[in-house]
């Protein structure tokens, strides 16, 4: 097929996520056929290649098409590629476990010593949330039913997870179906209003769990806690007997340039929820973590009905499970975390000099994450209709990179945490004259 082929054909029979379908299907919406990738390169229908700066949507950690994961999921296709992990398991997902719970430390008073699997982010937060539920029955304390959650936090698309989000747009709608959940703005919020007689009081009594992303928020717009803040909310959490849920969809498997975001500030979580980058972003896999002492909350005779009744077709995916093998092996052989300080320097400094541009407002980092917020004339931020970001981000792929913003208005650098220092530069330099372009 043509590329105009492929695209009428997409614009009959394919509903694109997060997307306005009426502008998706107008004849002048020409959208990239993406067909091929190699580290951090993708290339189109046509042979025009791009610099994948958002990691296809934050997935992507050692480039496209490593040759140390193809070939590990390619000689397990060759064995078998699923097999039910409902009853049975596997050695790739048994592996992979132990791989992952030694990512963490184990002389702490709570390990992380156990791993549910799922198959992406919103599943591994559900999971997370049914677990501390449920783990309060088992306990005797059933009236710890609610959650915390803060301001504009994102979570997922699954029910329990949308319960935890504060974006309003996306979860505000669907809010008579929800699992209770408070939002709190900040830690300081939080401590305030957990202090008896306080204003708007929370009562500890009734949380089961407090969710966070930790050290920034995604899809809020790249926003950044204060440094020490997950800390603090691991001792809140420690002094009132609430189990603490960090949400490493994003942050997790380098973004930060630690492994996981929480090791930043030594915080051990009771759960840990990742997906996105676990599989090096080839095969949706997420994992859930937990501690033994969550675990054994479950265990017991068949009439007291303690099972974990939740999981999916596709849990334990031997595939999905290799390429996170092959994926964990990268970090260690490559010295990929240690090959990323320098980059997150660059960044740093390319970024600085971003933000002298007139139309750029705050710019975030965190690590190898970034949050670039457009401002119009006014310094003041554009209204979403204009859709500003979007069409900065379009502009930028004639200068070879390819992003998306996240609230309409923050542009969004997240590169693969293969890319090389030049095409660190050619993104900025891309965003730079994406920026002058449209604003
Ligand atoms: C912090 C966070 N949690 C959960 C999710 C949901 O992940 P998924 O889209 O894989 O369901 C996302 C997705 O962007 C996320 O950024």
């Amino acid at each position: 097929m043509t590329t105009a082929e492929l695209i009428a054909s997409d614009k009959r029979h394919c509903w694109h996520p997060f997307t306005q379908q009426r502008d998706w299907c107008a004849p002048e919406n020409e959208p990239l056929v993406l067909v091929e990738g190699r580290g951090a390169i993708l290339r189109d229908s046509e042979g025009r290649e791009y610099i994948d700066g958002n990691s296809s949507i934050w997935t992507n950690i050692h480039g496209h098409c490593h040759p140390k994961i193809n070939a590990a999921i390619r000689e397990q296709l060759d064995k078998v590629a699923h097999t039910s992990f409902l009853g049975f398991t596997n050695p790739q997902a048994i592996l992979l476990a132990e791989e992952l719970v030694g990512l963490w430390p184990r002389e702490v008073p709570r390990p992380l010593t156990r791993v549910f699997f799922g198959d992406d982010g919103s599943t591994a937060i559900e999971c997370a949330v049914k677990m501390a539920v449920q783990c309060w029955q088992h306990r005797g304390q059933p009236r710890r039913n609610r959650f915390l959650s803060f301001a504009n936090a994102y979570h997922g698309d699954t029910m329990g997870a949308s319960s935890l989000g504060g974006i309003n747009v996306f979860h505000g709608r669907f809010s008579a179906f929800h699992f209770p959940c408070t939002h709190v703005s900040s830690i300081d919020d939080l401590i305030a209003r957990s202090e008896p007689g306080a204003a708007d009081a929370i009562d500890v009594g009734e949380i089961a769990a407090v969710v966070i992303e930790p050290l920034m928020q995604g899809a809020a717009g790249m926003r950044l806690w204060p440094s020490g803040m997950l800390a603090q909310l691991r001792t809140w959490c420690d002094r009132h007997g609430i189990f603490l849920i960090a949400d490493e969809v994003m942050t997790g498997f380098g973004r930060t340039g630690k492994m996981f975001a929480s090791h930043h500030e030594n915080v051990v979580p009771d759960f840990v929820a990742c997906a996105k980058g676990l599989s090096g972003g080839y095969l949706p896999l997420c994992a859930t973590y937990t501690t033994e002492a969550v675990y054994e909350a479950f265990l017991g005779d068949y009439t007291e009905a303690k099972s974990f009744f939740y999981g999916h077709s596709f849990t334990g995916n031997q595939v999905a499970c290799a390429a996170a093998r092959a994926s964990l092996a990268i970090f260690r052989e490559e010295q990929v975390l240690e090959k990323l300080a320098p980059k997150i320097d660059l960044l740093s400094r390319l970024l600085g000099e971003l933000e002298s541009q007139r139309h750029v407002g705050a710019v975030r980092q965190c690590g190898f994450m970034a949050g670039i917020d457009l401002v119009d004339d006014a310094g003041q931020p554009y209204g979403l209709e204009g859709q500003v970001g979007a069409r900065v981000c379009v502009a930028a792929r004639k200068h070879g990179l390819l992003t998306r913003p996240v609230t309409g208005n923050t542009l969004v650098l997240m590169p693969p945490l293969c890319v090389t220092e030049a095409q660190i530069e050619q993104s900025v330099e891309a965003l730079a004259l994406g920026i002058e372009e449209i604003c």
